[in-house]
């Protein structure tokens, strides 16, 4: 089992802050799907004071943040000097970049090196980011996924800088299937509707990032087992036929696989469309998604069609 567990030696520490009630440990997570998963499992768990980071404490998330419990502090990941009042006496950190904010590959690097280096001068005990695989360096440059060949930058850095450092790559979201991946009606709806994912027949990862919290919260409960570890996350693995069977039975709609290629794909008028193409090719090579370690990491992972039947609400109008 341990050895599903990429052992890197190197890996460092991550954008939540948290403080163990018990052990006086203190460390801090941000406000969206991600930092948000992680913050409401970590004021759930109970044993960690949570500093959630956002820009904006007025926003709706925060808010319900702050109800929940969490204490809500205002820092800009491109402001190091903010980072350094929400970051202080957290002893572990939950780390997450967004790319598709930015859409621009250097600055997402510079924020992970940013919260990285500054941790590690504040002496932080474990940071756990949310990185990927760095596809271009993998692939001699053949292929570029620049939302995650940043992630993999910043993972080697804070590998570099000797930082306590689990880092996850998590699995397509199931949340995708909701918008980014919605099925698409054929002949108004009448005729069905088709899933546009070019993975041919080929296995892809997926995972609710409502489950990424209780993983998270293990990860730091056990620190010393999970520190230099690099896990791949995934709660199922399914072929787009798979998907779309599941979607037809739970919604009680025809859905279908189109056939599209990444060629095809990367055609679509929307921004993004390229560097998700060449994000299908890579998930075409299998990288490395551990279900058996991630249900032991959160052994409540709900798998596609349990978390299809508690999120219809989201597809009512199809
Ligand atoms: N969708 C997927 O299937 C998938 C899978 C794996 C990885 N990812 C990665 O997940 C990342 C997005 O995470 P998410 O889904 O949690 O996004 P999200 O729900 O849009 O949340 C983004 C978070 O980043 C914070 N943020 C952005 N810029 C910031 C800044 N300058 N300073 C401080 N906080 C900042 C936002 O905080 P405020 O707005 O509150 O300040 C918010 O909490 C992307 O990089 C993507 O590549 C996505």
């Amino acid at each position: 089992k341990r050895k599903e567990i990429l052992p890197n030696p190197d890996c460092h520490p991550a954008d939540v802050t948290f403080k163990h009630k018990s052990a006086n440990l203190e460390s801090s997570s941000q406000t969206g799907a991600q930092g948000g998963s992680v913050a409401k499992a970590l004021l759930s768990d109970g044993s960690f004071h949570v500093r959630a980071v956002t820009r904006n404490p007025r926003k709706r998330a925060a808010r319900e943040l702050a109800r929940l419990g969490a204490e809500v502090v205002k820092a800009d990941l491109e402001r190091p000097e903010s980072l350094r009042v929400a970051l202080g006496g957290a002893s572990a950190i939950f780390l997450v970049t967004d790319y598709w904010e930015l859409g621009d590959k250097e600055r997402e690097v510079a924020q992970g090196k940013t919260v990285g280096d500054l941790a590690k001068k504040l002496g932080v005990r474990h940071v756990v980011f949310s990185g990927l695989e760095d596809v271009s360096r993998l692939t001699g440059g053949r292929l570029q996924v620049s939302h995650f060949d940043g992630k993999g930058e910043v993972e080697r850095h804070l590998r570099h800088i000797g930082l306590p450092a689990t880092c996850l790559r998590m699995a397509s979201y199931f949340e995708n299937f909701i918008e980014h991946f919605r099925p698409q009606p054929e002949g108004g709806g009448r005729g069905g509707y088709r899933l546009e994912i070019p993975m041919a027949d080929i296995p892809m990862d997926g995972m609710s990032v409502e489950d990424l919290g209780p993983v998270v919260v293990t990860i730091l409960k056990n620190r010393s087992e999970y520190v230099g570890k690099d896990i791949g996350l995934s709660a199922e693995r399914l072929t787009v036929q798979q998907y779309a069977e599941v979607l037809s039975r739970q919604l009680n709609r025809s859905v279908r696989a189109a056939e599209i290629s990444p060629e095809e794909y990367e055609k679509l008028a929307f921004p993004g469309a390229q560097d998700l193409a060449n994000m299908f090719r890579f998930y075409r090579t299998r990288p490395e998604r551990d279900l058996n370690v991630t249900r032991r990491l959160n052994p409540a992972v709900l798998g596609f069609e349990e978390w299809l039947s508690r999120n219809l609400h989201h597809f009512a109008d199809l």
